[in-house]
C-alpha cells in the first residue's frame, strides 16, 4: 500500500513492487501528461517534482513515492493560478517538445 498525493489529490493505493512511478502515473491515474521518451533514463520526458525536488519518474518506484507530494505537468497550472508555469512558458516559446533538451533560447 502507498499513500501519495499528485497534483494536490491524495490517493491510497495497492501497487506491486516493481512499478515504476511513471507507469502508476500513467497506467493507473492515467496522467499521460508524465511521458515516457526513452525507458533508459536518458532523455527527461518524465521529470516530475517529487516533494519538490525533480526526478525522472522512469527510475523511482511508485513505493519510493509513498507518503511524498508529487507534482506532474498537469499539477503545474495549480501553481500559477491557472497560468502556464515559467518553465510551461519557456517551452512554448521556443518549441520545446518531450524534454525540450535540444531546445535552444
Ligand atoms: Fe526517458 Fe525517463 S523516460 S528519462
Amino acid at each position: 500500500m502507498i499513500r501519495i498525493t499528485v497534483d494536490g489529490r491524495l490517493y491510497d493505493d495497492e501497487v506491486e513492487p516493481r512499478m515504476l512511478l511513471v507507469h502508476y502515473l500513467r497506467d493507473r491515474l492515467g496522467r499521460t501528461g508524465t511521458t515516457i521518451g526513452c525507458d533508459t533514463s536518458n532523455c527527461g520526458a518524465c521529470t516530475v517534482l517529487m516533494d519538490g525536488v525533480s526526478v525522472k519518474s522512469c527510475t523511482v518506484l511508485a513505493v519510493q513515492a509513498d507518503g511524498c507530494e508529487v507534482t506532474a505537468v498537469q499539477g503545474l497550472q495549480g501553481l500559477t493560478d491557472g497560468d502556464l508555469y515559467p518553465l510551461q512558458k519557456a517551452f512554448h516559446a521556443h518549441h520545446g517538445l518531450q524534454c525540450g533538451y535540444c531546445t535552444q533560447a
